[in-house]
């Protein structure tokens, strides 16, 4: 069933189930209130009644209001115990009957029984202190009963109108709460087929605002994955291949003779060589493919950052000698990092031997403390890394000028990552390229 329908629905029974209710109530209600009701002017008229009785002065027009009114009333007098008065539409049987079976000395009557209807009944005593009569004024409950239906059933129109007018505005508010719904369920169908580039934004308010802001977060990131596995695997069989041609080329040269002597020792060199940088590069790769998979390669502990860059210089000191540069390093904060120390020197090289390969003079490492976040910066004063290249910088085989295979700094961000640290390419103030790994 359809969402729209299936909140109307809820919607509608609940209302119809509160309505029943209230309806049920209020018609047990009514004719509790419209019996007092009827009991009070029955009370005020057979006051006023009762001071005209036995007096000379009688209104002129009393006898004619009185058959107006339409009053079924008697007097009796207890001590005689005698009808003295009664109207012409009450049976003067059943007036006796009803002294007799009731006790008309109760302020508070029940509703009086002929056999067949239900009456309420006021009792007024008249001149208690001269008389001992009593007023008995009646009405058939079936008089009132007409007014509750009738009442009933205008509050059953109005509350009929109330419930479709609901129904019709719950049917709005649904369609305008599950059209986005709707729509968005288009553009998941567009995403499946991987057709990102007709992925329209979909008008929403609330909750679904932020899901479909999610979808298309979503379909952004996906697109770009897909591209970037796309460019992966041609920069991967681009870099896989130039080797394997170079090995080809001198290997059938050497078989075929066409290298001799000499030639085909410097041959053999090369193939060696480009077999050294496949291994290399598929190692890289391997180890890639296994940080982003959940394998258990990285293993954690606690070590000092100090330590970290320690072993880092110790290791790159004999490059940046023979290349003359100045490998400096201060650390203005230290603290225990937890990551794999065997992977995180691995990063930590890629980002070092790349800064002394670009750097004029000089390469500077610091550690130190920012916005409560521990920092290793690297930078040199090289050429620095183009504005257009920096956010591809860390994708797999991605490389600039001077670039060899392009996997270090992918390798470096993956290992960065595992250890739930960022890293970022940024210019240095040195006027080359800065790296900052933040933990
Ligand atoms: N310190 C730097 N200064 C200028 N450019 C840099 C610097 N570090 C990296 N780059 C640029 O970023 C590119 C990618 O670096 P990355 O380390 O990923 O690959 P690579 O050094 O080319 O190859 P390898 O996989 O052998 O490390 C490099 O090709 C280079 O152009
Ligand atoms: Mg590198």
């Amino acid at each position: 069933m359809r969402l729209q329908t299936q909140l109307t629905l809820a919607f509608t029974t609940l209302l119809v189930i509160t309505m029943t209710i209230v309806s049920i109530t209020i018609h047990s209600l009514l004719l509790n209130v419209l019996i007092q009701n009827e009991k009070d002017q029955l009370q005020e008229k057979g006051e006023m009644l009762s001071q005209f009785l036995y007096s000379e002065v009688v209104p002129s027009n009393f006898s004619h209001w009185l058959n107006n009114e339409e009053l079924y009333l008697f007097v009796y007098n207890r001590s005689i115990d005698r009808v003295m008065l009664y109207s012409r539409s009450l049976d003067l049987e059943l007036i006796h009957d009803w002294v007799e079976r009731y006790d008309l000395t109760q302020k508070q009557q029940p509703l009086w029984f002929d056999g067949e209807n239900q009456y309420v009944v006021s009792i007024i005593s008249i001149y208690p202190e001269l008389l001992d009569e009593e007023l008995v004024l009646i009405t058939p409950l079936d008089h009132i009963q007409e007014i509750q239906q009738i009442f009933f059933n205008r509050l059953m129109i109005v509350f009929l109108i109330g419930i479709l007018v609901i129904i019709i505005l719950t049917h709005y508010l649904t369609h305008r709460l599950v059209t986005p719904l709707t729509q968005l369920k288009y553009q998941l169908k567009k995403i499946e087929k991987r057709q990102f580039d007709d992925v329209k934004r979909v008008k929403a308010s609330g909750e679904i605002k932020e899901v479909e802001k999610s979808v298309v977060d979503m379909a952004n990131e996906l697109e770009r994955y897909m591209k970037s596995q796309q460019q992966f695997f041609q920069n991967a069989s681009h870099e896989l291949k130039t080797p394997l041609m170079t090995i080809q080329g001198y290997a059938e040269g050497i078989k075929d003779g066409v290298f001799q002597g000499e030639d085909s020792d410097r041959g053999l060199e090369v193939i060696v060589a480009e077999i050294g940088r496949l291994k290399k590069i598929i190692n890289e790769m391997i180890l890639l493919a296994k940080l982003d998979s959940n394998e258990d390669v990285y293993h954690e502990e606690d070590i000092y950052v100090s330590q970290l860059v320690q072993s880092t210089v110790d290791r790159t000191i004999p490059m940046a000698t023979e290349q003359q540069i100045a490998l400096n390093h201060q650390i203005y904060n230290d603290a225990v990092i937890h990551v794999d120390q065997e992977k995180m020197l691995q990063a930590m090289l890629n980002i070092v031997t790349n800064a002394i390969r670009h750097a004029k003079t000089k390469v500077y490492i610091e550690v130190l403390e920012k916005d409560g976040r521990l920092q290793i910066i690297v930078d040199d004063d090289g050429n620095g890394v183009d504005d257009a290249l920096i956010p591809q910088l860390f994708e797999r085989f991605i490389k600039g000028k001077d670039g060899e295979t392009g996997l270090g700094l992918a390798i470096s961000r993956a290992i960065v990552e595992r250890s739930h640290g960022t890293i970022r390419a940024e210019h240095s103030p040195l006027g080359g390229a800065r790296f900052v790994i933040t933990f």
